[in-house]
């Protein structure tokens, strides 16, 4: 019914399995820059499964004034996208909804109202830096939220271009007990070689500890078929071990 991106000859392995759960994308339609409708996030999930994931969390943006979402709002839409996916016949097992937070000015106000949507059992908040702009003192705020009994995932920090000439500071992240999580497609190359290279060398340090699809829309799922290709995705799959299916 929805495997809009079946084209013929086109086999894929699900080389997914081995993960088995999405920790990172955005496809509760209509909240973000992500899924745009109920059927594209379909269509995606469609793909997800198709590629080997069985089970997910979803995680919209929250970031002021371009995301205002509130935590309230995205549980009752949630709430509702889930029937529609149980109606869909597909078998993806929708585990929650957690939120990627941007740090910025109004993430910091959060933190005193400690309300969050979060990933797994241990409650893990999702937080995304600028792709442009070093904010100083961010790693404090990370502090912050652990010492104040937070687990903390980065997301994707092989895409902030002004950590990767900072080794010392990935470093201090991971010594505060910081969680990386590496997008898949960073690694096939989506973002560009910078991204896939970073991606690589985080990994190859036993740095990072999660991937995760950061599947948007359509665009993003047919990339993701083309990535169970990817011999860096392979052999990335092949020689090392994500914390996925544990969260
Ligand atoms: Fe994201």
């Amino acid at each position: 019914m929805f495997h809009i991106f079946n084209i013929r000859h086109s086999k894929i392995e699900p080389v997914f399995n081995i993960l088995e759960t999405d920790v990172h994308n955005h496809l509760l339609p209509e909240v973000d820059d992500g899924s745009g409708s109920v059927e594209e996030s379909l269509n995606c999930m469609c793909v997800l499964e198709e590629v080997g994931f069985s089970q997910m969390y979803i995680t919209p943006h929250f970031q002021e004034p371009r995301f205002p979402n509130s935590e309230g709002d995205i549980k009752n839409r949630f709430v509702e996208f889930k029937k529609d996916v149980e109606n869909s016949g597909l078998y993806m097992n929708l585990l929650g909804v957690g939120g990627e937070y941007r740090i910025d000015d109004g993430f910091v106000r959060r933190i005193s109202q400690d309300s969050f949507l979060t990933v797994g059992q241990d409650e893990y908040i999702l937080v995304e830096l600028s792709l442009r702009q070093h904010r100083m003192g961010f790693e404090k705020t990370i502090y912050d939220l652990q010492m104040a009994g937070h687990q903390v995932i980065l997301a994707h920090p092989e895409r902030y271009h002004y950590l990767a000439t900072n080794s010392n500071m990935l470093q201090q992240l991971k010594d505060q007990g910081t969680l990386f999580q590496c997008n898949i497609l960073s690694l096939s190359g989506f973002y560009g070689s910078e991204s896939r290279s970073r991606a690589t060398e985080l990994i190859e340090k036993g740095w990072v500890e999660l991937l995760g699809t950061d599947l948007h829309n359509e665009t993003y799922a047919k990339a993701l078929r083309e990535a169970t290709r990817s011999r860096t995705v392979r052999s990335v799959l092949k020689k090392y071990h994500f914390l996925n299916h544990e969260l």
